[in-house]
């Protein structure tokens, strides 16, 4: 059987359930382990200024299997991640990409999104797309193409594919890798460089690395728990 063979279609199946009993972690080390997640996760920041260091190949892997079991609408896993490692490739991304970035930043954004942008730093340079040594760039399946080439809706696309992203990003900070999100608007180009199927919108690139020995990044507070939970 071949992989793609494997996952459940879902569509017009019937419903088949099977046990689910997964040891239950007593209270004092879910405590504990939430804890320390918290404390690992407030240590993620986004990287702008990569070293062109080599990174370990298989956890870049692993952080994508990670992603890819994220939940989503009826099943439909609706996400393709391309792993770009060609140099030339990543050479071709970033001028697509600088020359969107460079019309944005001219006025195309608007004074209010540019002013929101302001206080990251950023500009249309994007020297991450080929210091870092990999990119991801995700896709969202806007459909499901058959064998015949028939279109078949799939659900809640992008709630899944942000779900994904952020299991992913999770994941590579988990295992001691720096990434950013980076969107350039708009973003066919990166079907037309990467060659994917109609059905696919781009949807982020991600520089995955580590940071450049002089990175910076920008001096930003995140809301306290209080100020983003409600308990009722
Ligand atoms: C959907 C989304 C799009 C983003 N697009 C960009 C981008 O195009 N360029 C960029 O430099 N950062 C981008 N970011 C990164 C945010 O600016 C960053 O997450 C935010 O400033 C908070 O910083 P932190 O990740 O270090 O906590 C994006 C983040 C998200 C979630």
């Amino acid at each position: 059987m071949t992989e793609t063979a494997h996952w459940t279609p879902a569509h017009g199946e019937p419903y088949r359930p099977v046990p689910y009993r997964p040891d239950r972690m007593p209270h004092d080390e879910s405590l504990a382990r939430a804890a320390e997640l918290r404390e690992r996760m407030q240590g993620r920041r986004t990287v702008r200024q990569f070293a062109p260091d080599p990174v370990p190949e298989q956890a870049v892997r692993d952080a994508i299997a990670c992603a890819a079991t994220a939940p989503s609408g009826a099943h439909q896993q609706p996400w393709t991640f391309v792993l770009v490692r060609d140099p030339d490739v990543r050479r071709r991304i970033r001028a697509a990409a600088e020359h969107e970035e460079q019309v944005s930043y001219d006025g195309r954004l608007g004074e209010e999104w540019l002013a929101a942008l302001r206080p990251l730093g950023t500009d249309e340079v994007k020297p991450h797309l080929t210091d870092a040594p990999a990119l991801i760039v995700v896709f969202q399946q806007r459909y499901w193409l058959g064998a015949d080439g028939t279109r078949h809706k799939h659900y809640y696309v992008d709630e899944s594919v942000g779900i994904a992203v952020g299991m992913l990003l999770s994941a590579l900070h988990l295992s001691g890798l720096a990434a950013l999100v980076h969107t350039p608007s708009p973003m066919r180009f990166l079907g037309q460089v990467l060659d994917r199927p109609e059905n696919e919108k781009a949807f982020a690139v991600i520089p995955v690395g580590y940071p450049a020995p002089d990175c910076h990044v920008p001096d930003l507070v995140r809301k306290s728990l209080d100020q983003v939970l409600v308990e009722v």
